[in-house]
């Protein structure tokens, strides 16, 4: 079987600090892959930052910076994200390196080659703050301005020599693509606007532009660049060392597992992309995933609201699982969700300190004070104690579904139950009241608890790698038993060893902090 896994981040544009919307797509990138990489599967993972175009040009000119400095010095406020975010990335990459300039020259020149590029004049809509053209049906007036409908931003009218990519002559076969691979455009509400816009017909795209000049330039006409999609698109491949499609990485991760994007970018990954590596004769992706919107006060966070989160600022105050945590379990995933700062006290409350963290604190403490700080080894387990385990045990599967499909939010409310029924299982059982009367029934109580939470534990890893990894290094579990396959291995403790030291795993949070 394939145990192969690659996945991505839409690459950010630096023409600003990250954001709360960049750090979401990141996060629940890297949930993806650490949980691949718990099923056993070599995974790739890659994010990066999208440099060239208008909208980099013009941010660079604001600050009086060459482009390429002012990427240079944006580009490492998001490699430095990744790290304040925990990401697992593999790869970091910059669209101003030499190996995607390689890699978008060949999948130009395998355009040419197919016969999909031809020269003419554009004369349309541009919005440059999303580097995308626009038909005149898809704009209306604002106060005034023109405004692409979609995305609200303003749109200039662009007349220029430009080339052209044959996007009309793929609709049949992008709509013949969604039909072959249902699971293509995910969530599956997402697709219905995308087979839409494709059935209405597509009109040719312009990938080339005269008027600036910071991009990667055409090859063999360096009066133009390359049109900032294509050249950030291919980004995917660049990583796997294309055009050496003979190359290790190439052929062990592409075509990509699964890129996850935000609703708003769907088109170029969905319609775009396909269409370009068709004509280039290169495999297609095997899933786009499109997250919803992350809304502060109920509107999209944007400068001009003044109504940013900065996700700095947050993990500085609260810390890096609780954000990561926040974020999936309160938004539901495809959908837009409102974020604020008072739900983000009460989730890190109720289900890290008091649900999951204090479920570690209370067993880890009974067994320091009742058990030479070792967990027991139970002589039989009863009843109770296997109906417990047994609940998880029977979700393993529907658990590892719902993460491939990416279906996070059942998948963590399940979870959170398995940490409240524990809880209930250590009150209704009082270990306490058995310590003497019945030693080998407390001893089953702290093992059952102990495996429970060692359980509930790899299957957070993923979400909360900090905390859990500090709770399994606790009970001496090794690394490389966080694994799925580790869970409901009840031979995995040293029951010879002592429990190391876990301090306060979360914190609780004053409601008028
Ligand atoms: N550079 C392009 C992507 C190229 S991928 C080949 C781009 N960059 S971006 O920096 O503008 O946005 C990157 C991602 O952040 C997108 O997936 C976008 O949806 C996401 N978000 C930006 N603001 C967001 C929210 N408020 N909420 C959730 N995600 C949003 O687009």
């Amino acid at each position: 079987m394939d145990k192969n896994f690659y996945i991505t981040t839409p690459i950010y544009y630096p023409s600003g600090k990250p954001h709360m919307g960049h750090a979401y797509s990141s996060i629940i990138a890297d949930i993806f892959a650490r949980f691949k990489r718990l099923e056993g599967y070599d995974v790739l993972f890659l994010t990066g930052t999208d440099e060239h175009g208008l909208k980099i040009q013009r941010e660079a000119e604001k600050n009086k910076k060459n482009p390429k400095i002012f990427c240079d010095e944006l580009s490492e406020k998001f490699k430095d994200l990744t790290k304040i975010l925990n990401l697992s990335n593999d790869d970091f990459i910059r669209t101003t390196e030499q190996r995607h300039y390689k890699s978008v020259e060949e999948v130009w020149n395998r355009l040419v080659k197919s016969g999909d590029i031809y020269l003419d004049k554009y004369s349309g809509w541009y919005s440059i703050s999303d580097e995308a053209y626009y038909g005149e049906d898809e704009i209306e007036e604002n106060n005034g301005n023109k405004i692409a409908k979609i995305s609200g931003s303003t749109v200039d009218w662009v007349e220029e020599e430009s080339y052209f990519f044959k996007l009309s002559a793929w609709s049949e076969r992008l709509l013949e693509y969604y039909k072959k691979n249902p699971n293509f455009i995910s969530p599956s509400s997402r697709k219905n606007e995308v087979v839409n816009f494709v059935q209405k017909g597509l009109k040719d795209l312009s990938i080339s532009r005269t008027s600036f000049s910071w991009g990667i330039p055409v090859p063999n006409n360096n009066k133009h660049v390359i049109y900032v999609w294509l050249d950030a698109l291919t980004n995917y491949i660049s990583a796997l060392n294309f055009p050496d499609t003979n190359s290790k990485s190439y052929k062990k991760f592409w075509p990509a597992d699964v890129h996850i994007i935000g609703k708003d970018i769907l088109r170029f990954h969905a319609i775009y992309w396909p269409a370009f590596l068709l004509a280039a004769k290169l495999p297609i992706p095997k899933r786009v995933f499109g997250h919803g919107w992350i809304l502060s006060d109920d509107k999209k966070m944007s400068k001009s609201l003044g109504n940013i989160l900065d996700p700095i600022e947050i993990i500085k105050n609260y810390g890096t699982d609780q954000l990561r945590y926040y974020l999936v379990k309160e938004v539901s995933l495809g959908n837009d969700g409102n974020i604020s700062m008072e739900n983000l006290r009460n989730c890190i409350n109720n289900d890290l300190a008091n649900n999951y963290g204090n479920l570690c604190q209370r067993v880890f403490s009974f067994i320091k004070k009742n058990c030479y700080n070792k967990i027991p080894k139970p002589k039989r387990l009863t009843n109770l104690d296997n109906k417990l385990l047994n609940h998880l045990k029977n979700d393993k599967t529907k658990l590892i579904n719902l993460m491939n499909d990416q279906n996070l939010n059942e998948f963590i409310k399940l979870v959170v139950s398995y940490s409240f029924d524990a809880n209930k299982y250590f009150n209704d059982s009082e270990p306490w009241s058995v310590k003497k009367s019945d030693p080998d029934k407390m001893n089953a109580i702290l093992f059952t608890a102990c495996e429970q939470i060692k359980n509930i534990s790899i299957l957070l890893n993923s979400i909360i790698p900090l905390a859990t990894e500090k709770v399994l290094s606790t009970m001496n579990v090794k690394k490389e038993n966080i694994s799925i396959n580790q869970i409901n291995n009840l031979e995995c403790f040293d029951h010879e060893k002592e429990l190391g030291e876990l301090d306060i795993l979360f914190t609780k949070i004053e409601n008028d902090n």
